[in-house]
C-alpha cells in the first residue's frame, strides 16, 4: 500500500472508523501484474470479492469483465454498463431470475450440472464447470475442486454435457475449472489443469478454457499462467481467468480505532471493528497483517478484539504493538477482498464507509450506513397472507 500515514489519519478523522480504505495505485498494479502474467487471457473479475460500484466501473473501463453469481451481482454488472460477453453467470443453484437476466444481457453461462442444459435461455453460450476431484492447499471451506465438493460435473460427465449443450441448440464454448480460493501452491493448479487436459481426446478442440481464480496473494502467478496456457493450448482454446482476491485484496485496508485495553489471561486491545467488518479471521482462521499507526518503544503481544458479544470476534491474535491507547489507529491489511463484501448488519451494526485514495485525495465510494438503513426493509411491510386451506 502506498497511502501515506498522514492520509490514513485524515481519512479516519473525516469519515470515521471503522473505515475501508482502498488505494487506486495498488488496484491498478494488481491488474497490471495479472495482465503481465496472463498476457492476452480474458479477465473476468469475480465481483464477490468486492462489488463496490466504483471499483467495478474502474475495472470495466480497463477492459475487465465480471463473473456474477447472483441476481444482485448481475444488477451491479448491468448498472456499470457491462453486457454480453463481458458477463459470466456462475453458481451451483442458479435461480430462474438469474437465467432470465443472464439471457437478457446476453451473458455466458457456466453450467454446473447436466440438468442446467434444459434451463438455459435458448441459444446460450456456455462453459461446463469440471470438478477435478483434487485436494488443494487451502482452508476446507475454500476448497471447491475436492471430490466431495458441490461444484461442477465429474471428468466423466463433462464431454456428455458439452454434447448435450450442442444438441439443445446452445453454443458450448469449452470447459471451466475453479479449484478454490487463497491457494498458495501453484502445483495445485498444475494438477487441476492437467486433469482437464486429459479430456482433450474426448472433447476435441474447444474455443475457451476458463481457468477460474483462487490465486493466493503470494502465489507464483507466472507459474500458474504458464500451466493455464499449456492446458488452453492443448484444446486450441483461448484462456479466460476469474481472479477476485488477487485484484483487490492488497488495495484494501480496514482502519479501526482502539477503544481501550484490558489485561486478563491475555492482553486484549479492544477496537471498533470486528467480525461484522472482517469475518475472515473468525470464519477461516485467516491471518491479516495488523499495523499500528502510533509510536512507542515497548512492544508487547496483543490480541485484537472487536465489539461483538462473541468470543470468536477477534481480528488477530498475538500482534506485537506499542502500548495502545484509546483513539489509536490500527491498519488491518489485505482487507480489500471479502472484507466489505462479507460485512454484515449483525447486532444492527452499520456497515462502514468505503473511500478510495487516488494519490492526492480521498473519494467517498460508499457512505456509512445508518441504523435506519439496516432496518429499512422491515418498515412499511405490514401485509399479511392468510392460511390457504
Ligand atoms: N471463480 C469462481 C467460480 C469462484 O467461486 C471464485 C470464488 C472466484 C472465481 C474468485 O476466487 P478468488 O480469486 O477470489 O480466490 N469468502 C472467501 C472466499 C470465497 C471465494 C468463493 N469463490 C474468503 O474470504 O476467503
Amino acid at each position: 500500500m502506498t497511502i501515506p500515514t498522514a492520509a490514513l489519519h485524515d481519512a479516519a478523522e473525516h469519515f470515521g472508523t471503522p473505515l475501508y480504505v482502498y488505494d487506486s495505485a495498488e488496484l491498478d498494479a494488481a491488474l497490471a501484474r495479472v495482465r503481465f502474467a496472463f498476457g492476452t487471457a480474458r479477465v473476468y473479475y469475480a465481483m464477490k470479492a468486492n462489488p463496490n460500484l466504483s471499483l467495478l466501473r474502474r475495472l470495466n473501463a480497463a477492459g475487465v469483465g465480471f463473473e456474477c453469481v447472483s441476481s444482485g451481482e448481475l444488477a451491479r454488472a448491468e448498472a456499470v454498463g457491462a453486457s454480453g460477453r463481458q458477463i459470466l453467470v456462475n453458481g451451483p443453484a442458479k435461480s430462474g431470475a438469474e437465467y432470465a437476466t443472464g439471457g437478457r444481457l446476453g451473458a455466458t453461462f457456466v453450467v454446473d450440472r447436466e440438468e442446467e442444459v434444459g434451463l438455459l435461455p435458448p441459444q446460450s453460450r456456455a462453459l461446463v464447470r469440471v470438478n477435478p476431484a483434487l485436494a488443494v492447499s487451502t482452508h476446507d471451506h475454500l476448497a471447491t475442486g475436492a471430490v466431495d465438493s458441490k461444484f461442477g460435473v465429474t471428468l466423466e460427465q463433462a464431454p456428455r454435457v458439452l454434447d448435450a449443450l450442442r444438441t439443445a441448440g446452445h453454443t458450448p464454448l469449452g470447459l471451466h475449472v475453479h479449484i478454490g480460493s487463497a491457494i498458495r501452491d501453484a502445483d495445485d493448479f498444475t494438477a487441476a489443469f492437467g486433469r482437464l487436459s486429459e479430456l482433450r481426446e474426448q472433447t476435441g478442440p474447444l474455443a475457451v478454457l476458463d481457468a477460474g481464480g483462487g490465486w493466493g496473494l503470494d502465489a507464483d502467478l507466472g507459474g500458474i499462467a504458464r500451466e493455464a496456457w499449456a492446458a488452453a493450448s492443448a484444446f486450441g482454446a483461448e484462456l479466460w481467468v476469474e481472479p477476485g482476491r488477487y485484484l483487490v485484496a492488497r488495495a484494501g485496508t480496514l482502519l479501526t480505532r482502539v477503544v481501550g485495553t484490558k489485561r486478563t489471561g491475555r492482553n486484549f486491545c479492544l477496537v471498533d471493528a470486528g467480525m461484522t467488518e472482517l469475518l475472515r479471521p473468525m470464519l477461516y482462521g485467516a491471518v491479516h497483517p495488523v499495523t499500528p499507526l502510533w509510536d512507542g518503544l515497548e512492544m508487547e503481544s496483543w490480541d485484537i478484539a472487536g465489539p461483538a458479544c462473541e468470543s470468536g470476534d477477534l481480528l488477530a491474535r498475538s500482534v506485537s504493538l506499542p502500548q495502545p491507547t484509546p483513539g489509536g489507529l490500527l491498519a488491518v491489511g489485505e482487507a480489500g477482498a471479502y472484507g466489505a463484501a462479507m460485512s454484515s448488519g449483525y447486532l444492527t451494526r452499520s456497515r462502514p464507509a468505503e473511500v478510495l485514495w487516488d494519490g492526492a485525495a480521498w473519494t467517498l465510494i460508499r457512505r456509512r450506513e445508518t441504523p435506519q438503513d439496516v432496518w429499512a426493509a422491515e418498515e412499511g411491510v405490514h401485509l399479511s397472507v392468510h392460511q390457504s386451506v
